[in-house]
């Protein structure tokens, strides 16, 4: 099948569009508004986009979930108070990450809402989920706003810059590896479906030269 976004019909019972792009890293992340209260939500348009230094982005919808200013609190925060953490979702913690997606009033503590573990980051304010094997502490550089085929399509995409990586050091191994094998993180696939990483499916491919 071949279809054209926007122009032409997929036909599908549903967008087949995140279900193609997959799997996607899940950025779980925490943010503090002006007073101080923590907001914690998932975003999977999430990734690492560059290495020195290391820089993350995820890209927030508009709409109806959103009616004061039209933006999700994590980008408000982020963009009001420069700082947030990428905190990474695992098998473990897969029910907690899908809790902080719902809309909740922006005064109410998501991290505390799920039942998670606060824990101080060490370079920025906003809070870290104890309970997450991998935290990137971020600087907030900039947002791009995407076009959008109506103004509730438009999404805005959030750059961050990783001043901070707190790694468990029981995810850590004697010859100095990341054990992802043993931190199982849970990947976005489309519809309501996931993968999760673990050492049965992690297979080495060593590059060509
Ligand atoms: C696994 C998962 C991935 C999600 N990815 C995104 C995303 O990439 N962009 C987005 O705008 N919303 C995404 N959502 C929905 C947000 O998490 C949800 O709108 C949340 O309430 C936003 O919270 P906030 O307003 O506190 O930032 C996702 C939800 C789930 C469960």
């Amino acid at each position: 099948m071949y279809y054209e976004p926007g122009k032409t019909d997929h036909g599908l019972s549903k967008n087949p569009f995140n279900s193609l792009v997959i799997p996607r890293p899940i950025g779980w992340v925490s943010s503090v508004d002006v007073g101080g209260i923590v907001n914690l939500a998932p975003y999977s348009f999430f990734n690492a986009v560059s290495y020195r230094p290391p820089t993350v982005m995820f890209s927030a919808s508009r709409g109806a979930s959103s009616p004061d200013d039209n933006h999700k609190d994590s980008q408000r925060n982020i963009e009001e108070t420069g700082e947030f953490v990428c905190n990474l979702t695992t098998w473990d913690t897969r029910k907690a990450m899908n809790a902080t997606s719902a809309s909740v009033a922006k005064d109410v503590d998501e991290l505390a809402l799920a039942g998670l573990t606060s824990e101080a980051s060490q370079a920025v304010k906003p809070p870290r989920v104890a309970e997450a094997p991998v935290h990137l502490e971020c600087k907030y550089l900039k947002t791009v706003e995407l076009p959008g085929d109506t103004p509730n399509d438009a999404y805005c995409v959030i750059f961050g810059q990783v001043v901070g990586v707190n790694i468990r050091d029981e995810f850590i191994t004697d010859d100095g590896i990341v054990d992802v094998g043993k931190m199982r993180p849970i990947a976005r696939l489309g519809y309501q479906d996931y993968a999760v990483v673990n050492s049965d499916t992690i297979f080495t491919l060593h590059r060509p030269g």
